[in-house]
C-alpha cells in the first residue's frame, strides 16, 4: 500500500506480532503496517532492516522476545509499555513444527512444542493485558492452524498444540468479552514459508510435488503469507467489531474438498 491516498485503517493503533521476524508474521508485520500500524515485532531471531520503510505509512520495529520465557515476556512488555504506552493488536504468531512419531518424540520435544505454541500466547496475553486497559477496540489474534481441526501424519504434537489455541481462542472471548476485547484466530492452510518449504525441498521433484500441493487447494494455489494477513487486518479491524471466538479457516478450500479415490476424480 503505497501512497498519500491510500486507506490507513490502523493509523495510530499499536500492534504486537510474535514471531513477526519472517514469513507469516513478517508479512503481517507489514501489511498492518502498510496500514499505518507502529508495529512491535517480538522474535527470537534478528528481522533485519524493519525501520520506517519507503512504502509504509506506519512504523516498525524489533525487540527481542522468546514466548517461553516469562522473563523475556515480561521485559518485553515493559519495552511496549515505556516506547508506546499500551498496546491495541496482539498477534500470537510465533510457533514450531515438530514431526516425530509418538515414539520418537521426547518429554523435551513436547514440552517445547506446548512451550512455544501454546505457553506463549498464554503468557503475551498474561502479561500485556494490562496494557491493553483503556485502550480503543483492543483485539487479540492467535496463529492457529488447519491441524488444529485435522492433522497431518507424525504431527501429534503440533496437531494438539493448534487444538489448544483454538480452545484458548475460545475460552479468552468468552472472559476477555466483557472487557471490550475480542479474540479470534486464523487456521492458515498450507502456507508458503521457511516452515514447511524445507519440507518440500527434501523431496526429489520439487516442481512436482508443489502441483500436487496445488491441486489440493479448489482455488488451485497454495496460499501466500500475504492471504493470512490480509484476514489478520480485518480481524483487527472495526469490520470485525461483532466476531470474537471465531476461528477463521484461510485454506484455499482444501478442508471444504472431501476426499475422493483417484479413479473416481473425474467423475466428481
Ligand atoms: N506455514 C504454514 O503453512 C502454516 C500453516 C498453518 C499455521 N501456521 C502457523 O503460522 C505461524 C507462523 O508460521 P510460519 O510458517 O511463518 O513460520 P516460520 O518458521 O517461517 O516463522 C516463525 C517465526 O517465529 C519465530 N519464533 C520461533 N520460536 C520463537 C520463540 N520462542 N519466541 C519468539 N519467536 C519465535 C521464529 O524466529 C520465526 O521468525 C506458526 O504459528 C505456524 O504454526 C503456519
Amino acid at each position: 500500500m503505497t501512497g498519500q491516498d491510500a486507506p490507513v485503517r490502523m493509523q495510530g493503533r499499536i500492534v504486537v506480532v510474535t514471531g513477526g521476524a519472517r514469513g507469516i508474521g513478517r508479512a503481517i508485520v507489514d501489511r498492518l503496517a502498510a496500514e499505518g500500524a507502529t508495529v512491535v515485532i517480538g522474535d527470537l531471531t534478528d528481522p533485519g532492516e524493519v525501520g520506517a520503510g519507503l512504502d509504509v505509512a506506519g512504523h516498525r520495529e524489533w525487540v527481542p522476545l522468546d514466548v517461553t520465557d516469562e522473563i523475556s515476556v515480561l521485559e518485553f512488555a515493559e519495552s511496549v509499555q515505556a516506547g508506546h504506552g499500551g498496546v491495541d493488536v496482539l498477534v500470537n504468531n510465533a510457533g514450531i513444527m515438530d514431526t516425530r512419531s509418538i515414539l520418537d518424540e521426547t518429554v523435551a520435544d513436547w514440552d517445547l512444542t506446548m512451550a512455544v505454541n501454546l505457553r506463549g500466547p498464554f503468557l503475551m496475553v498474561k502479561h500485556l493485558l494490562p496494557l491493553m486497559d483503556g485502550r480503543g477496540s483492543p483485539s487479540i489474534i492467535n496463529i492457529g492452524s488447519i491441524e488444529g481441526l485435522a492433522a497431518n501424519a507424525l504431527h501429534a504434537a503440533y496437531a494438539t498444540s493448534k487444538a489448544g489455541i483454538h480452545g484458548l481462542t475460545r475460552a479468552l472471548a468468552v472472559d476477555l468479552g466483557p472487557m471490550g476485547i475480542r479474540v479470534n484466530a486464523i487456521a492458515p492452510g498450507w502456507i508458503d514459508t521457511d516452515l514447511n518449504r524445507g519440507y518440500v525441498d527434501r523431496h526429489p521433484n520439487r516442481e512436482t510435488t508443489m502441483a500436487e500441493l496445488a491441486s489440493l487447494h479448489p482455488v488451485g494455489r497454495i496460499g501466500d503469507p500475504a492471504d493470512i494477513a490480509a484476514t489478520a487486518l480485518w480481524l483487527a479491524s472495526a469490520d470485525a467489531g461483532f466476531v470474537t471466538g471465531q476461528v477463521v479457516t484461510v485454506d484455499g478450500g482444501r478442508m471444504t474438498r472431501l476426499p475422493i479415490p483417484a479413479s473416481l476424480a473425474d467423475d466428481a
